[in-house]
């Protein structure tokens, strides 16, 4: 039996699909390539030594997605095939929709034709919108969100909950990302934004490199510590394992509907990452304040007690790591 992984060439999916590997799971992986490249496919199995299975697939193409479902033994689907950009999906908010959306749907309509019903969808803390209360847990009210691709998240989660009230031996995990960062330690894979990165820690990374002039700090006038935007930062390594629990969980349960934040449930401020990050690489991080971008909150940090009780997991890696596996990688590539 396999995990299908769509979009499993990202960043997310190409670091779940590692600790799945070592976790002695068989994968298999469909992408387009719409945000990755096809070495990294061969990275993920030069990283742990073992085999998976490919498809160069746009998940969205149905007839080639049964395909895959009549090749395979198929188990349970973790889908990480969406598109991320914030601003992006401002612009063009059609294509956010129908690749997140009607692409998730296209995937549980063929997971219901092959009665595979284990599903572990990404989501993000970005459904909760301007939070009520901090730290966030997962009772808080979610809606609000403040552009198309958080909406995206916010829908699918809806039509999961929809789903599973529909036929409840659906058995599904939602796990909301707080901001993943970072690398694998290898430093063969990590993020790679195009052009100019719009996070915080790539654009970090790139000021830190001399490639970028220097930092803009969006806002200094916050209710937060030292007036800059305070989030829960979390290494891709620690997330991915967090997929690999969610796994178990579905194991053990059989049907239902599980929700988790995915966080370490400590808030850092911009402040506190470009120190952070000059202290862990000794390089220095030019920045000036410029004014606040608009749709950002001023704080947004999770309770990731659920998700230590019911998923036994935990974040590990420190600050310290995220900036060195995040400066490692973008030297070596
Ligand atoms: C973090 C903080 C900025 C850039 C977004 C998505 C979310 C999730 C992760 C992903 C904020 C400040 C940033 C810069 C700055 N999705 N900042 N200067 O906005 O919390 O979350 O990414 O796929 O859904 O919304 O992350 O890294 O953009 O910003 O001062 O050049 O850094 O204002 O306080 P965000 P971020």
């Amino acid at each position: 039996m396999a995990i299908l992984l769509p979009g499993g060439a990202g960043y997310i999916g190409s670091h779940t699909a590692i600790e799945l590997l070592n976790a002695g799971k068989k994968i298999i992986i469909i992408d387009n390539f719409s945000n990755s490249k096809p070495e990294i496919i061969e990275k993920i199995k030069q990283i742990t030594g073992k085999n998976l299975k490919f498809y160069e697939l746009d998940y969205l193409n149905k007839d080639g997605l049964e395909k895959v479902f009549e090749e395979n033994k198929i188990d349970a689907v973790i889908n990480f095939a969406g598109y991320k950009a914030v601003g992006e999906s401002v612009q063009e908010p059609l294509k956010y929709y129908h690749n997140n959306v009607a692409g998730a749907v296209t995937l549980l309509e063929t997971m219901a034709k092959y009665n595979v019903k284990n599903f572990v969808f990404s989501s993000s803390a970005t459904v909760y919108g301007n939070p009520e209360i901090i730290p966030i847990t997962e009772e808080c009210k979610t809606g609000g969100t403040t552009n198309p691709y958080g909406t995206t998240k916010l829908f699918i989660e809806q039509i999961l909950q929809d789903l599973y009230k529909s036929d409840n031996s659906w058995n599904i995990c939602i796990l909301r990302y707080f901001n993943p960062v970072g690398a694998h330690e290898s430093g063969l894979i990590g993020e790679e934004p195009n052009g100019v990165p719009n996070n915080l820690m790539p654009y970090i990374v790139r000021v830190a490199k001399g490639e970028l002039k220097e930092l803009s700090v969006f806002g200094n006038d916050y209710n937060t510590q030292d007036g800059t935007g305070v989030r829960d930062y979390i290494h891709v390594v620690d997330l991915a394992k967090g997929h690999v629990n969610a796994i178990q969980k579905l194991e053990k349960e059989k049907s239902g509907i599980y929700i988790y934040n995915l966080g370490t449930g400590k808030g850092y401020s911009v402040l506190d990452m470009v120190k952070a990050f000059e202290k862990a690489t000794g390089r220095k991080v030019p920045y000036k304040i410029a004014p606040r971008r608009a749709g950002d909150i001023p704080t947004c940090y999770a309770d990731p007690k659920k998700a230590k009780q019911e998923l036994n997991w935990q974040a590990t890696k420190t600050l310290e790591d995220m900036c060195m596996d995040s400066w490692n990688y973008i030297n070596q590539n």
